[in-house]
């Protein structure tokens, strides 16, 4: 299936999404309103990241942004513009519309007018970018627990704690949190947006175990000043469904090293997740009572978090898998971003 894309941004995921629809044989044209990042992203950022740079890939600023005919739209840009280039990326009738995470800033602007202009184009896949819960190690997390092999699960935990410093080795040219969308949380930077896939792959590994939705939210973060910029640096939730099921989730920027964990109890045993746990991948951990204690490592590398994504791409856009059944529906990403415009006293 030969797809057109078009990605705007040109920065760290505009890279790893171009990159992942080449492997897919795609065509790809990349826009980015700062001259500078598509040099970046030729001379440094991708020939670095995936051994060359690729010459059928054409960059663009936006006075030349070639508009129309093209079947996947992804948008890599801070939140905070997301929307607005969403609507009118939308105009333009892809197929597929991705919209990276989080979904936008948390004070939702420009969410009702989207889904009001969603409404006139039936046809169009909206997706926002969790690429973790189209991981291979997560998509049999979330297997086993609709098998039920440890029965009904009990509680859920993820958490996402990473310090940054690992998000300014990707990002180089910046000094620090105050010269990026990163270092403001009114922008969608901070551990909730930014680490927003803990409560993503909450929700989904919820969804996955048969728990009902979720009804009541209580979180508590803590904010920390530098220079002009304001961000949360540590994010919670308490999570509980309709029917009494509680989880919890934790973000957050200062963790290190790094810590991408998910575990589920259930009446007869666990699952436990553990990202990038070796350098191989991940790792999946489970044990059923009075059985063994499984340890594996599924074996990935970085850019194949986003080549799982493109591929489940291929599966929604030829049917095999419906939007209602994704992980990274439009409504579950929005789902998510709700949340957190509570948590942020919205
Ligand atoms: N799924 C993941 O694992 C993952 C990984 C990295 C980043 N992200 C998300 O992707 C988004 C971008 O992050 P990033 O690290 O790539 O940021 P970045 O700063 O590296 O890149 C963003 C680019 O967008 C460009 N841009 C801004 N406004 C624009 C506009 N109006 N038109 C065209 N280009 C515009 C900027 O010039 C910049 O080059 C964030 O929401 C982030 O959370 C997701």
């Amino acid at each position: 299936m030969n797809m057109k894309v078009k990605i705007i941004g040109a920065g760290s995921i505009g890279n790893h999404l171009a990159q992942a629809s080449r492997r897919m044989g795609w065509e790809v044209s990349v826009v980015d309103a700062d001259p500078k990042a598509l040099e970046r992203m030729k001379n440094d950022i991708y020939p670095k990241r995936y051994g060359a740079w690729d010459d059928s890939i054409k960059l663009f600023t936006p006075d030349k942004e070639p508009k129309g005919g093209f079947d996947i739209i992804m948008l890599g840009t801070p939140p905070d513009v997301r929307m607005k280039l969403a609507l009118e990326a939308l105009k333009e009738n892809p197929k597929l519309l991705h919209l990276e995470k989080p979904l936008c800033a948390p004070d939702l602007k420009g969410v009702d007018e989207f889904r009001a202009e969603l409404r006139k184009h039936p046809e169009t896949i909206v997706v926002v970018g969790y690429d973790n819960a189209v991981g291979q190690a997560l998509e049999e997390f979330a297997k086993m627990l609709r098998d039920k092999v440890v029965g009904n699960i009990l509680t859920l935990d993820v958490e996402f704690r990473e310090h940054w410093r690992g998000i300014f080795g990707a990002h180089p040219w910046l000094a620090g949190p105050w010269e990026t969308y990163l270092g403001y949380w009114k922008r969608g930077g901070g551990a909730g947006g930014e680490h927003s896939h803990a409560l993503h792959l909450w929700r989904h590994l919820a969804e996955a175990a048969g728990w009902d939705k979720i009804s009541d939210v209580k979180s508590s973060l803590a904010f920390k000043k530098e220079r002009e910029a304001e961000y949360d640096y540590l994010t919670t939730f308490l999570l509980k469904t309709e029917s009494g099921k509680v989880g919890r989730v934790v973000q957050d920027v200062i963790t290190f090293p790094v810590k991408k964990w998910a575990r589920a109890q259930g009446e007869k045993g666990f699952i436990e997740w553990v990202g990038n746990a070796s350098p191989e991948g991940d790792l999946l951990r489970y044990q059923v009572e009075g059985g063994e204690l499984i340890e594996k490592i599924v074996s990935k590398k970085r850019p194949d978090d986003f080549y799982c994504e493109t591929l489940h791409y291929q599966k929604l856009l030829s049917g095999e898998i419906k939007l209602k059944d994704s992980p990274l529906s439009f409504e579950r990403g929005l789902e998510i971003m709700k949340i957190l415009n509570k948590a942020y006293g919205f």
